[in-house]
C-alpha cells in the first residue's frame, strides 16, 4: 500500500486547496489578494478595507465598509470575567502562549457554532473575532508593565486602538502619532495574508475538522509563534542586537550562518516561496527609514541589518541558494523605533494576519473541503510478539 503514498515533508511540492484569496509568484517575487498587487494595497488602501477584500472577495464600497466598520464596534468590549484569566498567567508569560490562550478561551464565551451557511451568523462571527482579538493581543504587556486593561474606544479606528490600548495611561491624555499609525497600518496589510503558509495551513487544518473559529485562530497563532514563522521577526532584533554587542562583526555571523555544524540561522533570511526579493521586505525596508526618519529615530540596529543584508547577497552561499531578507528581516526595526516591546512583534504579526486566517477558514468551511488528514510512509518495527516485564 505504500506505493500509493507519496512522501513530501513539510509540503514542499504539494497543493493543499485550490482558493481564490492570494496569489504569490516565488520566482518573481509577485504578492496580490484578490488580484491586488500589494504594493497598490499598501501605498493606496487600509487595514480594515483590506481585512474586507481579504475575507469578502471584493474592495468595499462605503456604505459597505461604514457597516464593516460599525459591526466591528459591537463587539469591541471583551467580557470581564476574561481579566480573570489573563490575572492567572505569570508577567513573564510571552504574549504569544497568552494571546493563544485567550483567544481560545473566547470559545467559552461564545459557544454557539458558527452556522458558515448563515452568512449573517458568518458575517457577525467574523466581526467579533476581528474586535476582540485587537484588545486581548494588548493584555499581556499591559500585565506585564503592571498598567490597568483598556478599553478599545469606538471613537476612534482600529490601528488607533492598538497603539491606544498598549499605551495610553489613566494618568495622561494619548494621542497616537499619525506617522506610527500610518506605518502599522501598512504593516498590517503587508502582513495581512500570505496563501498556505504554516499557520494559515493550521487554522484551515483545525477548522477542517469543524473546530470553532476562535480554536482554529487560537492554533494559527501557536504555529506563528514558532521562531522559523513569525517569531522570526522577535529573533531577528536578538539577532542583530547580539551583533551590535559583539561589535557589529556582520561577517562572523555570516559565516556562522553557513557552518553546518552550527544551528544559527540567519533570522529574517530565507523563504519556502520566494527565490527572489520578498516583495514586502522591499516596502518594509523603505518604510524603515521613512517611518525611523519621521520620528527622528537614529538606530545602529539598522544600519547593522543593512550590512547584515548587503554582507549576505554578496555571499556565494546565500546566492546560491536563492537566500532574500523576508517581511521579518526589517519590521521589527520599525516596531522597535515605534516603543513596542521585542516580545510583542510576532503579536503584531498576528494581528495582521488575522483577517488571512478568517478568509482562508471561511473559504475552507464554504468550498467543504474534507478533514484534513495525511498519510505517512511507516518505517517502524515489523510484527513482533509481546513479551512481559521480567523478559525484557
Ligand atoms: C515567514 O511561508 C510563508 O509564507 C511564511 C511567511 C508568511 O507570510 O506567512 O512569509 C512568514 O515565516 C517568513 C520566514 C521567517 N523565518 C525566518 O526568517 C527564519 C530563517 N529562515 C529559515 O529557517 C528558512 O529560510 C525558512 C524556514 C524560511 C524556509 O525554510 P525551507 O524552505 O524549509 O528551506 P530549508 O530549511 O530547506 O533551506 C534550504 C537551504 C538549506 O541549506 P542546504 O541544506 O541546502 O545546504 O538554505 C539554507 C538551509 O540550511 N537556509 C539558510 C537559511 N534559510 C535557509 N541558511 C542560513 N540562514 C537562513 N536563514
Amino acid at each position: 500500500e505504500t506505493g500509493a503514498i507519496t512522501l513530501d515533508p513539510g509540503y514542499k511540492n504539494t497543493g493543499a486547496c485550490e482558493s481564490e484569496i492570494t496569489f504569490l509568484n516565488g520566482e518573481e517575487g509577485i504578492l496580490r489578494y484578490r488580484g491586488y498587487s500589494i504594493e497598490d494595497l499598501a501605498s493606496k488602501s487600509n487595514f480594515i478595507e483590506v481585512s474586507y477584500l481579504l475575507i469578502f472577495g471584493e474592495l468595499p464600497t462605503a456604505a459597505e465598509l461604514e457597516k464593516f466598520e460599525k459591526t466591528i464596534k459591537k463587539y469591541t468590549l471583551v467580557n470581564e470575567e476574561m481579566k480573570n484569566i489573563i490575572d492567572g498567567f505569570p508577567k513573564t508569560a510571552h504574549p504569544m502562549g497568552v494571546l493563544a490562550s485567550l483567544t481560545s478561551a473566547l470559545t467559552a464565551f461564545n459557544p454557539k457554532a458558527v452556522d458558515v451557511s448563515n452568512e449573517k451568523d458568518m458575517y457577525e462571527a467574523i466581526c467579533k473575532t476581528i474586535a476582540k482579538f485587537l484588545v486581548i493581543a494588548t493584555w499581556t504587556y499591559r500585565k506585564a508593565m503592571g498598567y490597568p486593561l483598556n478599553y478599545y474606544d469606538n471613537a476612534q479606528g482600529y490601528v488607533e486602538n492598538f497603539m491606544q490600548l498598549m499605551f495610553a495611561l489613566p494618568t495622561d491624555k494619548y494621542k497616537a502619532d499619525p506617522v506610527v499609525v500610518g506605518a502599522l497600518d501598512k504593516l498590517f496589510i503587508l502582513h495581512a495574508d500570505h496563501e498556505q503558509n504554516c499557520s494559515t495551513s493550521t487554522v484551515r487544518m483545525v477548522g477542517s475538522s469543524h473546530a470553532s473559529l476562535f480554536a482554529s485562530i487560537s492554533a494559527g497563532v501557536s504555529a506563528l509563534w514558532g521562531p522559523l514563522h513569525g517569531g522570526a521577526n522577535q529573533a531577528v532584533l536578538e539577532m542583530l542586537e547580539e551583533i551590535q554587542n559583539n561589535g557589529g562583526d556582520v561577517e562572523k555571523y555570516i559565516a556562522k550562518a553557513k557552518d553546518k555544524d552550527d544551528s544559527f540561522r540567519l533570522m529574517g533570511f530565507g523563504h519556502r516561496v520566494y527565490k527572489n526579493f520578498d516583495p514586502r521586505a522591499k516596502i518594509i525596508k523603505k518604510a524603515a527609514d521613512d517611518v525611523l526618519g519621521a520620528l527622528g529615530v537614529e538606530d545602529p540596529i539598522l544600519d547593522i541589518a543593512k550590512k547584515l543584508e548587503q554582507a549576505a547577497l554578496e555571499d556565494e552561499y546565500f546566492k546560491s541558494r536563492n537566500l532574500y531578507p523576508n517581511v521579518d528581516f526589517y519590521s521589527g526595526i520599525i516596531y522597535r523605533a515605534m516603543g513596542i516591546p521585542t516580545q510583542m512583534f510576532t503579536v503584531l504579526f498576528a494581528i495582521g494576519r488575522l483577517p488571512g486566517w478568517i478568509a482562508q477558514w471561511k473559504e475552507m468551511r464554504l468550498r467543504n473541503e474534507p478533514i484534513g488528514r495525511p498519510r505517512q510512509v511507516y518505517i517502524g518495527e515489523n510484527l513482533r510478539d509481546f513479551k512481559a516485564i521480567n523478559e525484557r
